[in-house]
């Protein structure tokens, strides 16, 4: 079998302009939409990324508002850059960009975003609405992951998914995500990590799986149903190529399979655009 390519960059593409018809409708009302990132340190990958995103608001005509801090940086300095986003009326939205320098509280940081800007989805009110099934915003590689799978038309409701890896970003709140009563999710969920019994075994009955250990090659050909749905949510990076969790082989057994490059990180960005433009739509 040779798998179907999920591809994210028409459906990020479409969201986009979906995105953008809605900035306009707020820029004829007055409003211009503001996201901002805090960057701390000069972590190539992480630099990239922002710049990505400040690409895409531009794009759809978002403005975007950009702070980058020395690695050096004193946690009550980045705290005081929070405060002053949380306080100005022209970020609607903002993000730090994670990882931060290990000298820096992460979950310190995280906590001083007010939930109402939290473009991310990760200050614990928004998890905990998560929890709720009460709105609010998504993580966006979580919400990027269903978007592309419905895209796509792959089944997941009823259907096992299996989600290597429990991290903040993008396991924990994805098996949250999928198990809830949205529309697309609905699902069976198993999360595991590199360290359970049996790991091959367990990926082996996920209808779709979710790998997001970043640990590049982990999911191979051999830990597949064929058949299954596989989304390459992590990644590494080896010098500047980004590495994905899947080996490249289980395309000849699986149904469906993300790209190295072009899958998952679209559809990420594009709902980071997405929260960013509802924040700005619910300040009103
Ligand atoms: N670094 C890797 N993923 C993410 C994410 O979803 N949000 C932020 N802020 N930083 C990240």
């Amino acid at each position: 079998m040779t798998a179907i390519r999920l591809d994210g960059e028409a459906p990020a593409a479409r969201i986009r302009s979906e995105i953008a018809e809605r900035v306009t409708r707020l820029r004829n009302d007055g409003v211009t939409v503001g996201l901002g990132t805090i960057l701390v340190g000069g972590d190539g990958p992480s630099a990239r990324y922002v710049a990505m995103k400040h690409a895409d608001c531009a794009e759809v005509g978002i403005e975007s508002i950009h702070e980058h801090l020395p690695g050096w940086v004193s946690e009550e300095e980045l705290l005081s850059v929070v405060a002053r986003f949380n306080a100005d009326p022209k970020v609607h939205a903002f993000l730090v960009q994670l990882p931060l320098p290990a000298a820096l509280d992460e979950q310190r940081v995280l906590f001083a975003v007010d939930p109402d800007k939290d473009v991310d989805g990760l200050h614990p009110v928004n998890l905990g609405r998560l929890v709720m099934g009460a709105g609010g915003a998504v993580p966006c590689t979580p919400a990027g992951i269903l978007e592309l799978l419905r895209a796509h038309e792959v089944p997941v409701e009823g259907k096992h998914v299996v989600v290597i890896g429990r991290g903040l970003t993008i396991g924990r709140p994805l098996a949250l995500l999928l198990t809830s009563k949205r529309p697309g999710c609905n699902a069976a969920v198993t999360v595991v990590h590199t360290g359970v019994e049996d790991l091959d075994g367990l990926i082996r009955q996920g209808d779709v799986v979710v790998a997001a250990a970043g640990r590049a090659g982990l999911v191979s050909a051999d830990m597949i149903k064929p058949g299954a749905a596989v989304i390459g949510a992590g990644t590494s990076w080896e010098g500047r190529r980004l590495l994905s969790d899947v080996d490249e082989s289980v395309a000849d057994v699986a149904g469906w399979m993300t790209p190295r490059i072009g899958g998952v990180g679209p559809m990420t960005r594009a709902m980071l655009l997405a929260n960013a433009v509802q924040a700005a739509e619910s300040a009103r």
